[in-house]
Formats: C-alpha cells, structure tokens, sequence
C-alpha cells in the first residue's frame, strides 16, 4: 500500500489560509498527528499514548496561542466579536477534551487508537476549513491594508 494511503490525514490544497505561520504551524500540526498514527498501536503502552498526547497538546497550545496573538494584533475580536469569541472557545473546547484524554490515560484507561487519531484528525480538518480559514480571510484582508499604508 502506498504511504499516502495509510496516513491519517493529508495536506490538501484547502487547508491553507493563506497567512503563512498558520499554515506552516498546520502543516507541522498534521504531520505530527501522522507520526502519532504511526508510532501507536492498540497494544501500544499507555505510557506511550500519554507522551504523543502530551506532545500534541503542547504544539497545539503554542499554536492556539499563535492565532490568538493574530486575532488581537489585527483587531478580530473588536471587528468580528461572535467569530472570535466561537473560535478562542473552539481552541478551549479542544483542550479541554484532550486533558480528558490525558486524564482517562493516567486513570489506566486505554483509548481505541482509531478513536483517538480519527478525533484528532476529524477535529483539525474542520476547524482548519472553516473556522481558521475565515480568520485566515480577516487577516489578510487586514495585512494587505496594514501592507498598501491604509491604517
Ligand atoms: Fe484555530
């Protein structure tokens, strides 16, 4: 089988945003979680699955952290309050389930690997598809005035 196959999830031409650190950040972002894929299996020791849960909370926090610095930078939450507001609590709502993960995994609780990768993977090709590819819009709308002088 080819690898493009077996990877959890793909890069694709509509991920990007367009503002290049988020979308370089989701680029890591997506190959950590097929390393994750690889690297785990079902008899995998819980202990590994606590540590690729531990790395991936923690990119996505520097992330999360990222987009939100952009967000009060160029003005989002003052100009699109309901968008920001939805969006910080989708990043907070994310978090929150993978401490619960974290949880459950310290409580000597496995986690199907399918269950865990598909969570993880089905959450970022959402979130990346509308709810960041809309700051995505916001910002280089902003930057592109911010770039011609227009303040
Ligand atoms: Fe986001």
């Amino acid at each position: 089988m080819a690898d493009s196959t077996t990877q959890a999830i793909t890069w694709r031409a509509d991920f990007a945003t367009g503002v290049g650190i988020m979308d370089d950040q989701h680029r890591v972002l997506v190959k950590m979680l097929n390393e994750a894929s690889t690297q785990l299996s079902d008899t995998s020791p819980l202990t590994e699955y606590e540590s690729v849960v531990k790395g991936l909370l923690g990119y996505a926090g520097y992330h999360f952290q990222t987009e939100e610095k952009l967000m009060a930078e160029y003005g989002y939450e003052k100009n699109k309050a309901v968008p920001a507001a939805e969006h910080i609590k989708a990043h907070r709502g994310f978090a929150e389930k993978v401490v619960m993960t974290q949880d459950q995994l310290k409580a000597g609780k496995r986690i199907p690997k399918d269950d865990l990768v598909s969570f993880l993977t089905d959450w970022l090709t959402d979130h990346i598809l509308h709810t960041d590819k809309e700051l995505g819009a916001y910002l280089r709308d902003k930057m592109a005035q911010t770039a011609a002088g227009k303040t």
